[in-house]
């Protein structure tokens, strides 16, 4: 990636939030955004509707390009990812969700039991991953490859040169 971008980590976890278990999986995030170029900070909340939401407005207040959250997507009683993610999202971007999502069937079918969502509001470009540091490393290599011209649209730059189809 050319230009630097600024990428929000946020791990949704009760054991990680509070201090009894090891964020492997915002670990495994942050890895791979750094190498991939991305300026990466990192945050963590609680299964909790409220947290998620005000955490992800934060980073759409000051217009992070990328926010991935991690965990919280099954279909466990808490997990609630999704739905919060999806109240603080003006536009769905399905697509995104759904090829993440099929690119880990191949791997385990498990992957179905995801419900992550992925959307935009202003400039940032929400995605979310399941919790499992597999899964977030499977997301992302199948997510990255978008980002260049994904993160373009979001922030407005829409000039097509002539290389580009
Ligand atoms: N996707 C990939 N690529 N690898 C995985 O190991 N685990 C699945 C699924 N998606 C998995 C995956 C499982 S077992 C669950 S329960 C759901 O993600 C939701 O996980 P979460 O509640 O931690 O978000």
């Amino acid at each position: 990636m050319k230009a630097q971008h600024l990428a929000f980590v946020l791990t949704v976890s009760d054991g990680v939030a509070h201090g009894t278990r090891t964020d492997e999986s915002g670990a495994a995030a942050e890895a791979i955004l750094l190498e991939a170029g991305f300026v990466v900070e990192r945050g963590r909340v609680p299964d909790e509707p409220a947290d998620i939401t005000e955490a992800l407005r934060k980073q759409i207040r000051k217009d992070t390009e990328l926010v991935i959250t991690t965990g919280g997507t099954g279909l466990a009683p808490r997990d609630v990812t999704p739905e919060a993610t999806a109240r603080v999202i003006e536009r769905a971007a399905p697509g995104i969700a759904e090829m993440i999502r099929a690119s880990s069937f191949e791997r385990t079918p498990h992957a179905a039991l995801s419900r992550g969502v992925a959307g935009t509001t202003g400039r940032t470009l929400i995605v979310n991953l399941p919790g499992s540091p597999g899964a977030v490393r499977e997301g992302l290599d199948t997510l990255l490859p978008l980002l260049p011209h994904a993160l373009d649209l979001v922030a407005g730059r829409t000039h097509h040169d002539a290389s580009q189809g």
